[in-house]
């Protein structure tokens, strides 16, 4: 009999990552919960526990190869296996990102925390993932990463239409490049990679009068998580539908 499914999620001391792990838990898979704060990480897998869900905290900064190869020897020495990685760590701030005048410490943050993170991450949970039966790596990615919608100046939604975030949009458009290639590079296996869009959540990053609820903006994550084998690879979906690129 094959052991209960492993899922490790970056980020996921609050917000949507937090989120996303209560409810692969409460699917009864085992969640780690990685996270770059020792306290926070530690109090929220507590707070999950108190839930009923196996919850574990795995020390992990997606900006820190050392830390990441880290993560990835614990995970391997304790299980041995990973069935669902979660790339959902996030660097995000409210300073202005326009492509005029982005500074280059702005720039190199969001690259490095959005994209390169999440490579190095899968890469060194790979070996891992390809020990499971059925792997599924998810990365967090959003409307405002796709070059169709944000090329559209006369997109419904007049926020879009003008916004110019170009550390963040640039960082999650990488990110789906990222998807698409893994995806076809893995296509032979049955592993499947995705790239996931909550919507605009209610978290620290996404504010108080956003669309969604956490608890709705995980849902599209969790259901890219969990596909059987007949589900989609190399795809872009928000809320089962699919996203432009
Ligand atoms: N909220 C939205 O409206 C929305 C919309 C579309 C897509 N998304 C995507 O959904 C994902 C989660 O977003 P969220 O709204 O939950 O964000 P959030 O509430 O701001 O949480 C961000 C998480 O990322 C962690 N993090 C940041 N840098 C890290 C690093 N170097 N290493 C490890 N962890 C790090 C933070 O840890 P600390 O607590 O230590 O800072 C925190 O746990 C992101 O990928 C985001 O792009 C969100």
């Amino acid at each position: 009999m094959e052991t209960s499914k492993i899922a490790f999620i970056t980020g996921a001391n609050r917000g949507l990552g937090l989120e996303i792990g209560r409810q692969l838990g409460k699917l009864k898979i085992k969640v780690l919960l990685g996270a770059r704060n020792e306290e926070s990480g530690r109090e929220a897998a507590s707070q999950l526990k108190t839930e009923g869900i196996d919850a574990e905290f795995i020390p992990i900064d997606v900006t820190d190869n050392k830390s990441i190869e880290n993560a990835a020897s614990v995970v391997k020495r304790r299980y041995g296996k990973l069935d669902i990685l979660i790339n959902n760590a996030v660097f995000f701030n409210r300073e202005n990102q326009s492509p005029s005048i982005i500074p280059p410490d702005l720039l190199h943050n969001y690259l490095n925390t959005n994209f390169i993170g999440p490579v190095l991450v899968s890469q060194a949970f790979l070996p891992l993932i390809r020990e499971s039966s059925a792997g599924r790596i998810v990365n967090l990615s959003t409307s405002i990463g796709s070059l169709a919608t944000m090329g559209d100046s006369v997109n419904t939604n007049p926020k879009i239409a003008t916004a110019t975030p170009l550390g963040y949009s640039s960082s999650k458009a990488a990110l789906n490049m990222f998807t698409v290639l893994l995806a076809k590079e893995l296509k032979e296996t049955n592993i499947k990679v995705n790239s996931a869009d909550p919507g605009l959540t209610q978290t620290d990053m996404g504010g108080k009068d956003a669309t969604y609820t956490v608890e709705e903006g995980a849902r599209p994550v969790v259901w890219l998580a969990c596909l059987d084998e007949h589900g989609p690879t190399g795809g872009f979906f928000s809320h089962k539908k699919v996203n432009p690129w």
